[in-house]
C-alpha cells in the first residue's frame, strides 16, 4: 500500500488532498461528497475581522470549461467564527488550515492572533488576492505589501504561515520568494485570475462585480506553470490548486512540485470529487511501483 502522508511545514497530512478555500462554501451548508476525516486537511473560505456581505449578485458565471465569481468575502466576522464555525471544522478532521484576509497590516495581524489564541489552528493561511485599503492593490501583487504583511504576521504568531498568492502578477517565482523571505512556511498557488464576461442580453457585465476571477479546468495549465517556476525558486512547500479536477490533474502538480494539492470549483461539479482525486493517486502510486507521494514531488523537475 503506498504511503499517501506528506509533510507540510513540519506537521503531517495523511494524504495531500485539501479543500480549497471556498470550496466547501459555508458549514451551514451540509457538507457533501464523503468522510471529510479522511481528506489531508480542512480549509475555511475566508474569514475578516468584521461581518461582511459580499458583492452584490450575480455572483458567478459559467465560462467554457471554467467559472468567473466575485463572491468577494462574505465573512461572519472572526468572533462569531472562531465561537462557532472552527470547533465544528476541528471536529471534523484533524488538520485545520484557517484562511484570514485583512484589509491593513494591522487586521491581518489581529486576525492572526485570535486565531492562534484558540490553538485550533495548525496554519493559517493568509489570503493575500484581497486589496490593502490604504492604496487599493493586492497584497500578493505589490512585493513591498506582501513582504510587509507576511513579515509582519510571522513576528505576531508562531502557528505555521501559508501566503496564498494571486496569480495575477508578472512573476510568480518572484512574488513566491518574497513570502519566503519573509517567512512564510508554505505557499498556497494560486488563487483565482481576473477576468471579465459580458452579458450581451443586458450589454453589460454579467457578474454583480463587473469583473471577477477564474477557476476550474481553464485555468490548470496557468496555474501549474505557477507551480512548477515557483518550485524552482523557493524551498518552502507548496500547495498547488487551480483548475484540478482528477487524480491525473492532482498527480501532475506534485510532479510539478506540490507538496498538497487543493481542490475548489470541481467540488461544485462533483461533490465527490476530492476522495476520487485520493483515490486515484493511491492507485497511480501503486501501479508505478512507488511508494508513496513524497517520492514523486517535483520529480518532473529531474534532468536525467
Ligand atoms: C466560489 C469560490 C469561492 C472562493 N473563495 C475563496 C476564498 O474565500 N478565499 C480564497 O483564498 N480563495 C477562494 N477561492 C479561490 C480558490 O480557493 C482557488 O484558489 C481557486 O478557485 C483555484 O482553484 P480551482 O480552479 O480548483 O477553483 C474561491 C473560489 C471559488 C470558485
Amino acid at each position: 500500500m503506498p504511503d499517501l502522508s506528506v509533510t507540510l511545514a513540519g506537521l503531517e497530512l495523511k494524504n495531500p488532498v485539501l479543500p480549497a478555500s471556498g470550496a466547501l462554501e459555508t458549514l451551514d451548508t451540509p457538507l457533501r461528497g464523503g468522510d471529510f476525516s479522511q481528506l489531508g486537511a480542512l480549509v475555511n473560505k475566508t474569514v475578516t475581522r468584521d461581518r461582511r456581505d459580499g458583492n452584490p449578485p450575480p455572483r458567478v458565471w459559467e465560462t467554457a470549461a471554467g467559472m468567473l465569481n466575485s463572491v468577494g468575502i462574505p465573512s461572519i466576522g472572526i468572533d462569531e467564527f472562531v465561537k462557532s464555525r472552527l470547533p465544528r471544522l476541528r471536529a471534523q478532521n484533524d488538520r485545520i488550515i484557517v484562511s484570514i484576509a485583512g484589509f491593513s497590516v494591522r487586521e491581518f495581524v489581529e486576525l492572526a492572533e485570535t486565531v492562534a489564541a484558540t490553538g485550533l489552528a495548525d496554519y493559517i493561511e493568509l489570503n493575500l488576492s484581497c486589496p490593502n485599503l490604504e492604496s487599493g492593490v493586492l497584497w500578493s501583487t505589490d512585493a513591498g505589501l506582501l513582504a510587509e504583511v507576511v513579515g509582519r504576521v510571522r513576528r505576531a504568531v508562531k502557528v505555521p504561515l501559508i501566503a496564498k498568492l494571486s496569480p495575477n502578477v508578472t512573476d510568480i517565482a518572484e512574488m513566491a520568494a518574497v513570502a519566503e523571505s519573509a517567512g512564510a512556511d508554505a505557499l498556497g498557488l494560486v488563487n483565482t485570475f481576473r477576468g471579465l464576461a459580458i452579458d450581451v442580453r443586458v450589454k453589460k457585465p454579467a457578474l454583480g462585480n463587473a469583473t471577477g476571477g477564474l477557476s476550474g479546468p481553464a485555468v490548470k495549465p496557468l496555474a501549474l506553470f505557477a507551480v512548477w517556476s515557483a518550485f524552482r525558486r523557493v524551498r518552502i512547500p507548496l500547495i498547488g490548486m487551480g483548475g484540478i479536477s482528477s487524480w491525473r490533474d492532482a498527480v501532475e502538480f506534485i510532479l510539478a512540485g506540490a507538496t498538497a494539492v487543493a481542490v475548489g470549483m470541481f467540488n461544485f461539479v462533483e461533490p465527490g470529487c476530492m476522495w476520487e482525486i485520493r483515490d486515484g493517486i493511491d492507485r497511480y502510486l501503486a501501479e508505478n511501483g512507488l511508494s508513496g507521494v513524497k517520492d514523486i514531488i517535483g520529480l518532473a523537475h529531474r534532468t536525467e
